[in-house]
Formats: structure tokens, sequence, C-alpha cells
């Protein structure tokens, strides 16, 4: 991106130095010197950098903020409430300049998911059949599997945990089959250093018939951060009352609850009220294991990619990976394409008995890597020529991009990506397979892949940006 202040060599508004840039003439600057992020913005704000000559290297303010260099642009997104000072600096220009940045932070709201939520939710796989012992051996079985050193975290019971209200109107969870109660499942869980969600819904009954929260949101929230519960996925069945009204009813009971509770909204469909409310909103509606469900699926969650940020993002529904309908290349082209979406990885298989094919998809940690970048940005389709597509994600750094080349196809084709449609440089670029772990060399203009049916050739390519001009 090219900044207009390089050539003038003029520094921010205030001098963008804080007494520490280099002479006038060339002085690396910030544009704006003095940055105020709202509060519950879980959104990296774009800062300009001008003079100086990238690479450029960010330090200072600790743990309160989160920054990317892309190109001449800082992003700097909250973490938590304060004020501190961001040095920039080009170090490797011959004569290294610096600039400094103020920032204050409103926040007053951790950011609950700065990456997309990865964990296990038990409705895919097991309906309304859950119980303690279910939670206990998935939350073992996440661990034994390696899927929490991935990074897999929550543990979600689903649908008809619950059964009943108490005459305070406090929600009973089915004592057969939760002996121990949510708070001592919870606690069970967090002893494997893992975290518990649970399900409740905005109207009178769940889905499945179970009580709903319905004039019942701060009793519940208040529940369930009695318990220890992490992370609320909130359905949208037997409703008859405003959606927007019930569930920010619910955010806000959430927020007063005094515990860190992710809030899933489960509405089966976008709207925009859904980005300030929750950390995660349902696109679509329910998914099932089968190619025709994650294929319409991909397309409606695909037109919705602006919304997603740090913090917040489009949930095309939980994963079917290894639930046994699909082929193992299906179930990787699901997986490759929920990466590179940045859509939750919510696995929905029996981790207990996962055959290693499986495992070895949801422990990917070249995809997964693609999923956590801290730039969090939804990946994009670039190009649809029928049944072969080309999606790409910009990722954090300079250059870098991922690379879906997925075919919908009947049969393997051949699906070629150039470096133009991804917004770099014509010029040799790096190419990586991410599925086969292996680098493919420095190639130059543009790659082709042969595809499987419906399969996904996932690439990480490291390139340079391309020039605006
Ligand atoms: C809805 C949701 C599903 C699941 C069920 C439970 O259909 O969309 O994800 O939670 O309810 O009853």
């Amino acid at each position: 991106m090219p900044d207009p202040s390089r050539d003038a060599g003029t520094p921010g508004p205030d001098g963008g130095s804080g007494g520490d840039a280099g002479s006038a003439d060339d002085a690396l600057a910030a544009n704006p010197s003095r940055l105020a992020l709202p509060e519950l913005g879980g959104a990296a704000q774009g800062i300009t950098l001008g003079g100086g000559q990238p690479p450029y290297t960010v330090s200072g303010c600790g743990d309160l903020v989160r920054t990317e260099v892309s190109g001449t642009m800082l992003l700097v997104a909250p973490r938590a409430p304060g004020m501190c000072s961001l040095t920039v600096s080009d170090s490797t220009s011959p004569t290294p300049q610096k600039a400094s940045l103020e920032v204050s932070i409103a926040s007053k709201s951790p950011i609950l998911a700065p990456t997309p939520p990865m964990g296990w939710n038990s409705w895919n796989r097991f309906g309304c059949n859950v119980s303690e012992s279910l939670i206990k051996g998935i939350a073992d079985a996440m661990v034994s599997s390696g899927m929490k050193e991935a990074g897999y975290q929550y543990v979600n019971i689903d649908d008809c945990w619950q059964v009943s209200r108490d005459s305070s109107g406090t929600i009973v969870a089915d004592a057969a089959r939760f002996p121990s109660g949510i708070a001592g499942l919870a606690s069970y869980v967090h002893g494997k250093g893992l975290k518990l969600g649970v399900y409740s819904d905005r109207g009178t009954k769940t889905c499945a018939g179970r009580p709903g929260s319905e004039g019942y949101e701060a009793r519940d929230a208040a529940t369930y951060a009695a318990w220890g519960v992490d992370y609320l996925k909130h359905d949208n069945c037997n409703a008859t009352k405003d959606q927007r009204t019930q569930y920010q009813a619910m955010r806000d009971a959430l927020r007063a609850s005094g515990r860190d509770i992710v809030f899933s909204i489960c509405a089966w469909r976008f709207a925009s009220w859904m980005p300030e409310t929750g950390e995660l909103w349902r696109t679509t509606g329910d998914i099932n294991d089968s190619w025709g469900s994650v294929s319409g699926i991909i397309d409606t969650n695909a037109g919705l990619a602006s919304h997603a940020k740090p913090g917040r993002w489009n949930d095309p529904d939980m994963l079917e990976v290894g639930n046994g309908r699909m082929t193992n290349t299906e179930y990787r082209a699901h997986f490759s394409l929920w990466a590179l979406m940045a859509a939750p990885l919510i696995a929905g298989n029996d981790l207990r008995s996962m055959s290693s094919e499986t495992k070895a998809i949801l422990n990917a940690s070249e995809v997964i890597q693609v999923n956590q970048d801290l730039l969090g940005r939804q990946g994009v389709r670039v190009r649809d020529d029928g049944d072969r597509e080309v999606w790409s994600k910009v990722q954090s750094g300079v250059g870098r991009r991922v690379v879906a080349l997925f075919n919908r196809g009947a049969s393997a084709a051949d699906i070629s990506v150039s470096w133009s449609e991804i917004g770099l440089d014509a010029g040799p670029a790096a190419v990586r397979d991410l599925w086969a772990r292996s680098d493919l060399g420095r190639v130059t203009a543009k790659y082709t892949a042969k595809v499987p049916s419906h399969g996904v050739v996932l690439l990480q390519v490291t390139g340079k940006e391309k020039s605006s001009r």
C-alpha cells in the first residue's frame, strides 16, 4: 500500500515521533501517532507507516495489544485496557528509523476469542445422548490424542444436559446423566487444562424441548458462571420475542456474570447486530455428514467474509470430520476450507475412538496455523471456474497467502493459481504444500496442481506484495 507521506517525508500528526525519530526528512512516522482503541473493539485498527524501509519491528505495550505489520500497514488490536507506547523501527535500513505510537485502550472486556475457538461439541455425533462419562472421556481423549497440544480447548455439551428448573428458577442438570453436576464436570475438565461449554436457547424451550432461557437470562448466566462454565452456545428454537433483544440480553447477562464466557450465537443465519453481540455466530442451517451439506455451507459462509475479524467469527457449524459418511479426501477439503475461512474448529466426532487418518486431519498443525493466524482474516474465493475454484487467505506478515485449490467436480482436475490473483508480484515466491508438509521450491508467476475430486490442495505462498501502482 503506497503511503503518500513517504515521498514528502512528512511525519504524522504530532510529529509521530515521541522525540525518538530520526531526521525530519526521512523519519519513520506512524499516522496517526495516537490511537484510542474502543471499548470491546476486537478489531485491529490500521496505522500507516511512512518513511523507513520495511520490514518493521514493533515493541512495547506488553500484553495490552496485539500487533501485526503487513507491508506499510501496522495493525493494532486491544487485548486489555490501559495506556502504553509502541515503538516501531526499521533497523534493517542503513540509517535506522524509529517512530512511537501512544495507545490507549478503553476496553473493559477482554477479547475472549482473539482467534477462532477450537474444541469439540457433542451434537453432530451424539445428539441428545450426552452424559458426564462421555464428556470426561472426550476431555481425556482431547489430551491423549494430541488435540489439546494442537490448540483445541473447549469441550462443549450441546442440547439435553438440562431437565427442569427448581422452585427458585435455577436450571437443573440431568442428575442421572451428570451425577457430579455441571460444576463437578467443569472442575474435571479444568483439571485437564481445558474449558467447558454448555448449550441453551433464547426461547422457552431448546430445540430438543428442554427448558430454554427466555426470561431467565440473568439467572442462567449467573448459574453458568458459578459452575465454572467457559462457553455458551445459545440456540434459536421455540422463540417468539425479538431475536436481537433476547441475544443481547444474554450477552449482557454473561458480561455481568463476572466470568469470561464465550458467547456463541446459534440463529442459523447472519444478522448485522451479531458481531457486536457474540464472539461467533452461526451463518447457516445445521451441517450434516455429507458432501452436499459441506459444499452448500461453504457457499453461504463465503459471502460473509468481511464480518470476520479478531474476536468476531462467522460460524459455518461444527466439523463432521471422522463421522464416517465422507471420504478422507472430502474431510481434508472440509477441514481446509474451515481453516481458510477462519471458522471455529469445533470437532464433532468421537475423539475416544477415532482412526489415525481422522486424528491426522484434526491435528494437522500447519493447517490449524492457517486458521489461527493472528491477522484474523477470513479467506475468500478469488476465482470460480465452475467446479474448479481458487481461494486465498491473507496471512500476517508481508507477502504471505494461503491458497486452496478446490475441486468440486467428479474427477481429478488441474487447477492453477497465479500470483497476481492473490495480490502478489509475479516474481518468484516460495510455495509449500501444507498437507504434505513439503516445500515445493520458488515458483514464478503461477502454480498448478492436480487436485482429486472433492479435494483441496492447500498451499502457503510467500512472495512480494504486488505494488498497487
Ligand atoms: C439446533 C442447532 C444444532 C444443535 C441442535 C440441538 O438444530 O442448530 O447445532 O444445537 O439444535 O437441539
